[in-house]
């Protein structure tokens, strides 16, 4: 497995492997690294003979006032969980690598980043589709894979991509899951115990507004109300619930195809994400086939 730092070397070798006629696949992240993670890469090393994966906490997509500093950053725990898997290359650039003095370039969208946790976090997905395009200019890998939890960031990234012909295939993961159904993330460690009890009551109210989806529901204002009270009476603080088409982001007032059911709440500093897919007449997924 080589360890990289810099660009140029990245490119190299990504070129190198795609000139001897060989596929790369691309899994970006942020370190520290959970089994979450570790199938994003499995999956990358089905689809493709090279695997790269890189680790770099982008400063372009926190906010003033978010977690970038304490973000979890432990690069030597991060490769071991990586030896056992069909790894290439761990690219680890460093923050002037990636925006030296002078950098002034930025890509924005103009309606997908304009709901859901684009609301609160006005910067974030700029910063996403701003680093991810910089990860694809130096890999130019044929695949990347991306998970499911952050649904609104893999739209955002299907969209740039295609929009700026980038000729990348972007693949979808189903989110991973503990077995209490909590999605797997790198904050998780932020929760404490008490917290961590609760959690998995966000899954299980998306499924629950699912499964009335599934029974014939059709009023969206009435199911979000009642799953809003249902995460608040649980203990979490609710940013949103929304029920929106899972292309363009948009809310869905009447539900009567496939809606996506997708949520933002706090449980004291730690903010959670999750969504998944309801489909009238049907049990809820969270495997979401791409639009
Ligand atoms: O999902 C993440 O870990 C990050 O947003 C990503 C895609 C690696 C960009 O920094």
């Amino acid at each position: 497995m080589n360890v990289v730092h810099s660009a140029p070397e990245m490119r190299q070798l990504s070129r190198h492997w795609q000139m001897s006629g060989e596929t790369v696949a691309l899994v970006p992240t942020m370190g520290a690294l959970h089994e979450g993670h570790l199938a994003l890469v499995t999956a990358a090393s089905r689809e493709a003979s090279r695997v790269v994966v890189s680790i770099f906490v982008n400063p372009t997509q926190f906010g003033p006032s978010e977690d970038f500093d304490r973000y979890p950053r432990d690069l030597d725990t991060d490769l071991r969980s990586l030896a056992g898997l069909k790894v290439d290359a761990v690219w680890v650039p460093s923050v002037s690598g990636m925006y030296p003095s002078g950098f002034q370039t930025s890509v924005e969208l103009a309606r997908l980043p304009n709901h859901l946790c684009g609301l609160s976090r006005t910067c974030h997905f700029g910063g996403v589709a701003l680093v991810v395009a910089k990860l694809f200019g130096v890999v130019r890998p044929d695949i990347a894979v991306f998970g499911l939890k952050d649904f609104q960031q893999v739209r955002v990234i299907e969209r740039m991509a295609a929009d700026l012909d980038l000729g990348v295939r972007i693949l979808r993961h189903p989110t991973v899951r503990e077995t209490d159904g909590l999605a797997m993330s790198s904050r998780n460690r932020y929760l404490s115990p008490g917290d961590r009890a609760i959690a998995p009551a966000l899954y299980a109210t998306l499924r629950s507004v699912g499964a009335k989806v599934a029974l014939g529901a059709t009023d969206s204002a009435q199911l979000i109300a009642e799953g809003r009270s249902a995460l608040e009476s649980a203990g979490f603080t609710v940013e949103y619930l929304n029920m929106c088409d899972p292309d363009t982001l948009d809310d869905v007032s009447n539900v009567d195809h496939l809606v996506l059911v997708i949520a933002a709440v706090r449980l004291g500093v730690t903010r959670l994400i999750d969504n998944l897919i309801a489909v009238p007449g049907a049990i809820p997924q969270t495997a979401h086939p791409a639009p």
